[in-house]
């Protein structure tokens, strides 16, 4: 049997009986799959001619490993096979490494042939055609090539080309810490404003905060407000995000709880009527600028539902179905930005990364099952575990964490016992008595929560603005 160490010295022989063998287009495809993918690196002496036959193999993905490991070899003398093998070629996937192969080369032989493919159907052989281009960047008629694609109708393509332009640039950024990054205004530190979102929204500064968690009103299931129209609804919280848009700090965090809500039928004769908040908000919450990150659905248990299912239970008639409800929608999203996570990561002191690692078991899927929470006073809060997780998964300790609608403000204590500031909203003032009351029970050892009207708010930041 081969070891690792006598497979590494067969790469080096030119004439490797074991290799002939192994990579023959006769052998069963399981063997050859797992070969290609675990060759690793090449060393230049490999011979690469044993992969040409495997380019005419009738399984693409034995096609497109073949084409990745002559990549690895960077050798100009594949550049016609790879050309070849590249334009008739109908699996995206293959033809998209042979480009990628033919990019390694690095040799100006390739140009005429990556151009070809700026013009592909697939964007990402366009776009691994550009990545070869760029190489040669500082070629007018590459340039000229490459400025036709600006307003590619790929995404993708477009912001590709873009950061490109900014590249040196924000290169250098990248690796530039910014001192304020981790810091957010004394003023807005552990603040329960009572007013309208709205207004106290303007207050606040650029680059405040550094985490929103939020679960907005439901339209009008219940009645804290009543909106005239559901677009007038979706009109306001665009507002309001775009807003918490303008206040989060570069590549920070924004989630949004929310689910599709039912409003009552008027009478028997009508039909209820049921509104899809995430998928409404969502791509007004990209216009905005919030990059979509990840879609986690939180599950309750069955009880928590409310039963839709009395009339089919009796009927079983199809088109009646109505299922019970036992999700909401914890939506993430990245204030976009070109700089990587890493370099949100890197604004922090070691020790303040490595006090704020989430330790233990944690929910490695998109699946959160949690159990709803209750509260006397508050009808519709959202369980600490739920905003404990977002809290510890998206913020550092010394983190701002923002909640818009704050209600009983479980944001508020939750951050504090993951030692974060908070900062809420919350305009009626039943609610703002139970967040304080809370809030005194998790804070008893820390400073009393400010509870601020407007004015106290702004004459705060005034005074912040007047010291620095
Ligand atoms: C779904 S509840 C949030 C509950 C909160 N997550 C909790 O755990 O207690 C939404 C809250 O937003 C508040 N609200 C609605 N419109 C507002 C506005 N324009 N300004 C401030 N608060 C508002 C409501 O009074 C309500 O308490």
């Amino acid at each position: 049997m081969l070891t690792k160490a006598s497979i590494e010295h067969e790469k080096l022989r030119v004439d490797s009986p074991f290799f002939k063998d192994a990579l023959a287009p006769t052998r069963d495809e399981a063997t050859l799959l797992s070969l290609l993918d675990n060759l690793g690196k090449l060393p230049a002496e490999f011979n690469g001619e044993l992969f040409i036959p495997l380019l005419t193999h009738a399984n693409p993905k034995i096609r497109m490993l073949a084409a990745k490991n002559i990549g690895k070899l960077k050798d100009e003398k594949f550049l016609t096979k790879l050309s070849q093998f590249a334009a008739n070629e109908n699996n995206t996937f293959a033809r998209r490494e042979a480009i990628s192969a033919i990019g390694r080369i690095r040799s100006e032989k390739a140009i005429p042939i990556l151009m070809r493919y700026l013009t592909d159907k697939d964007p990402k052989v366009i776009l691994q055609s550009v990545r070869a281009l760029l190489y040669f960047k500082e070629k007018p008629e590459i340039q000229t090539a490459l400025d036709s694609l600006r307003e590619h109708p790929n995404e993708i393509i477009r912001e590709h080309l873009a950061s490109e332009i900014k590249d040196k640039k924000s290169r250098r950024q990248n690796t530039r810490k910014d001192p304020h990054h981790p810091t957010s205004p004394d003023a807005l530190k552990n603040v329960i404003a009572h007013a309208d979102v709205q207004e106290v929204l303007k207050l606040i500064p650029d680059e405040s905060i550094h985490l929103t968690f939020t679960s907005p009103p439901y339209y009008n299931a219940r009645d804290y407000t009543i909106y005239q129209s559901y677009e007038a609804y979706l009109n306001f919280l665009t507002a309001i995000f775009k807003e918490t848009h303008r206040i989060t700090k570069e590549g920070r965090f924004f989630v949004l709880n929310t689910s599709p809500v039912i409003v009552p039928r008027i009478s028997r004769a009508h039909s209820s009527k049921r509104y899809a908040i995430p998928y409404d908000i969502h791509p007004r919450l990209t216009d905005i600028g919030w990059e979509f990150i990840d879609d986690i659905v939180w599950t309750k248990p069955d009880y928590a539902a409310k039963n839709r299912n009395g009339g089919f239970f009796q009927h079983r008639k199809p088109l009646g179905y109505k299922a019970n409800s036992v999700t909401e929608s914890v939506m993430v999203y990245r204030k976009k930005t070109n700089k990587l996570i890493d370099w949100n990561i890197r604004q922090y002191d070691e020790e303040i990364i490595e006090a704020s690692r989430v330790i233990g078991e944690y929910e490695k899927t998109n699946l959160w099952h949690i159990n709803p929470a209750t509260d006397k006073v508050h009808p519709a809060v959202f369980p600490p575990e739920l905003a404990a997780r977002i809290v510890q998964f998206y913020s550092f300790k010394g983190d701002l964490v923002f909640d818009p609608f704050g209600g009983s403000g479980t944001v508020g204590h939750v951050a504090l016992t993951y030692e974060r500031y908070f900062l809420l909203c919350e305009k009626e003032a039943e609610y703002i008595e139970r967040a304080k009351q809370l809030l005194d029970i998790a804070l008893f050892t820390h400073a009393e929560p400010r509870v601020l009207s407007l004015i106290e708010l702004k004459s705060g930041l005034a005074e912040r603005n007047q010291n620095l």
